[in-house]
């Protein structure tokens, strides 16, 4: 089996962050979500990766992945000059995929428990389909499957009246069959080739959709919100201390990961969950977590930070209360006024001064 990753589109939910950079590489408990797909893939004995990229800055993908040897894979990198949609990346992978059954893992979803048992389902198989279904709260946001019985009947794109809540989320069973099905297809209103209706004709053409259902969560990280909560999940199951050093006056409790050359001083307090990278300063007088995820090189004084991504190289000295924050690489928060609370979402570079 062949595993493809989605990494174009626009992100145009997640502006300004996708400004300087594909969504799939933000960082949800220190990791680019798109390594989660790719580790899920090498976990199932899935290593010949296709990665679809677009022209949000896509050197920036082959600069993290390269040639997959450092992740233990092997990546074809596939270019779509334009995100026209779901079924329209796919269809560009027919020469990569040759005759091989094969899995699309759109880059953005994050799935809690990995891919190995329902790989083994459809390669067992002989439908030229398999979807996975989530139970959600709000089913217009997604494809949603309707059932007949056991059976699926329908798949309908963000419907206004779903017939279930039942997602379709974004990790997709195919076989080449698929191809043909995707050059009859016209765009939606939305001017995109959708996967939804690119199923909907592989059923409707006389094949069978295998189904089965996520047990553990899905996540699929299209806006601030949806990723601030993926991190809360991440870090729901992240390990324990490593290598940190902390100074007698300060206190770390709770499930946190610390990476090397960390230093927590002078009356600063972590709260687990959280995980912090390499080479950070983390006080004086650091308030840090429940649900903080702070990247490599930061420098945290005098602030308090909880349920928020801190990225590589930002520097936040000052007297605030952040929460639900998103600070990208190398954003500079400083004070010369007296505490207050603030919500931000600030792209990469930004600079504030209170
Ligand atoms: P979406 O989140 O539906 O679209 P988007 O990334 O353009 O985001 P937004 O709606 O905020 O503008 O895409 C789902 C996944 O599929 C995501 O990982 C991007 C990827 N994708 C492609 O690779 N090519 C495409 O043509 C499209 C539409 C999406």
């Amino acid at each position: 089996m062949k595993g493809i990753i989605l990494h174009g589109g626009h992100g145009t939910r997640l502006r300004p962050l996708t400004h300087t950079g594909p969504k799939q590489l933000l960082p949800i408990g220190n990791k680019p979500m798109s390594q989660y797909a790719l580790e899920d893939f090498k976990e199932a004995g899935i290593t010949d990766i296709g990665i679809i990229i677009g022209d949000v800055y896509p050197e920036k993908v082959k600069g993290f992945y390269g040639d997959g040897s450092k992740f233990g894979v092997k990546i074809t990198y596939i270019y779509q000059d334009k995100p026209a949609g779901i079924s329209h990346a796919i269809r560009l992978c027919k020469d990569f995929i040759g005759n091989d059954r094969f899995v699309v893992y759109l880059g953005d979803n994050i799935l809690r428990k990995g891919l190995v048992d329902y790989t083994k389902k459809f390669q067992n198989s002989s439908a030229e389909a398999m979807i996975l279904l989530c139970e959600v709260d709000d089913p217009t946001r997604f494809g949603v499957a309707e059932l007949d019985g056991t059976k699926i009947k329908k798949i309908i794109e963000k419907p206004k009246n779903p017939p279930s809540n039942l997602a379709v989320i974004g990790i997709y069973f195919l076989t080449p069959k698929i191809f043909d099905i995707i050059d009859k297809l016209k765009p939606s209103w939305r001017g995109e080739l959708e996967i939804t209706d690119a199923l909907d004709l592989l059923m409707n053409s006389g094949n069978t959709i295998e189904h089965d259902t996520v047990t553990g969560w899905w996540k699929d990280t299209g806006t601030p919100e949806d990723i601030l909560h993926a991190n809360q999940l991440v870090l729901d199951s992240i390990g324990t201390p490593n290598q940190f050093v902390i100074s007698h006056d300060s206190e770390v409790r709770g499930n946190i990961v610390i990476g090397k050359n960390t230093t927590i001083s002078r009356d600063s307090f972590v709260t687990g969950p959280a995980i912090i990278g390499d080479n950070c300063t983390i006080g004086p007088a650091v308030r840090l977590g429940p649900y903080a995820s702070v990247g490599n090189n930061v420098t945290l004084k005098k602030c308090d930070i909880e349920n928020s991504i801190i990225m590589e190289g930002a520097k936040i000295d000052a007297k605030i209360h952040l929460v639900d924050s998103i600070i990208a690489h190398q954003s500079e928060i400083e004070d010369h006024t007296h505490p207050k609370k603030h919500q931000f979402l600030l792209g990469e570079r930004s600079q504030i001064r209170l």
